[in-house]
């Protein structure tokens, strides 16, 4: 998702770079294969910058990246053990935020007509965090990206990414 919106970002007319911190590297190969946005090199200040969190909450990266960011966003699924997860991750969040910094859940890997897909809101509200107003599907077209990038997604595909990079500009300070 991290480097879906840097793309969305880009091709929303920003300049963005995507700083890959999870040691996993996911990121970071993702993008050498697909060459979509750039990857973000140490010393270079960027005008917009989306920062890829390692998984581990007292991960001192993490830690490092809540402290410094304008933004964060939580993406979590809408399916219950997802979210007990994410319970957690926003106790992290709430301790490490900067003053100013907003936060916000992205609901990822939504099935609009199922029960849990139909009231986003009520579980955002649960675990304490404002909803943004679009949330992302699930849908193939995700995974082919990472092989082939951008131009693997269709048009509802890009326009939702497109949509939640518009409402997380929005928030910029
Ligand atoms: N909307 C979606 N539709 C279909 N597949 C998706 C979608 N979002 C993510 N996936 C798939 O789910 C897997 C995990 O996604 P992602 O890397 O974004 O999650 P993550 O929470 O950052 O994982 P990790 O904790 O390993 O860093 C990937 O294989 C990805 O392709
Ligand atoms: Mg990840």
């Amino acid at each position: 998702m991290a480097v879906l919106l840097a793309v969305a970002f880009q091709k929303a007319g920003h300049r963005v770079a995507l700083l890959d911190r999870d040691p996993q590297g996911t990121a970071t190969r993702w993008l050498r294969e697909t060459r979509d946005v750039e990857l973000a090199q140490p010393g270079v200040d960027y005008r917009l910058q989306v920062i890829d969190t390692p998984p581990q909450l007292d991960s001192p990266l993490l830690l490092q990246s809540l402290a410094e960011a304008d933004c964060v966003l939580l993406v979590s699924s809408p399916s219950p053990a997802d979210l007990w997860t994410s319970q957690d991750s926003v106790a992290v969040i709430r301790a490490h935020l900067r003053p100013g910094c907003q936060a916000r859940i992205l609901f990822n890997q939504v099935q609009p007509r199922t029960v849990l897909g139909k009231d986003l809101a009520s579980l955002a509200h649960r675990i304490g965090l404002t909803p943004l107003t679009t949330h992302v599907s699930r849908r193939q077209a995700f995974q082919h990206s990472a092989l082939l990038g951008w131009r693997a997604l269709d048009s509802e595909s890009r326009e939702e990414l497109l949509h939640v990079a518009l409402e997380l500009a929005a928030l910029q300070p």
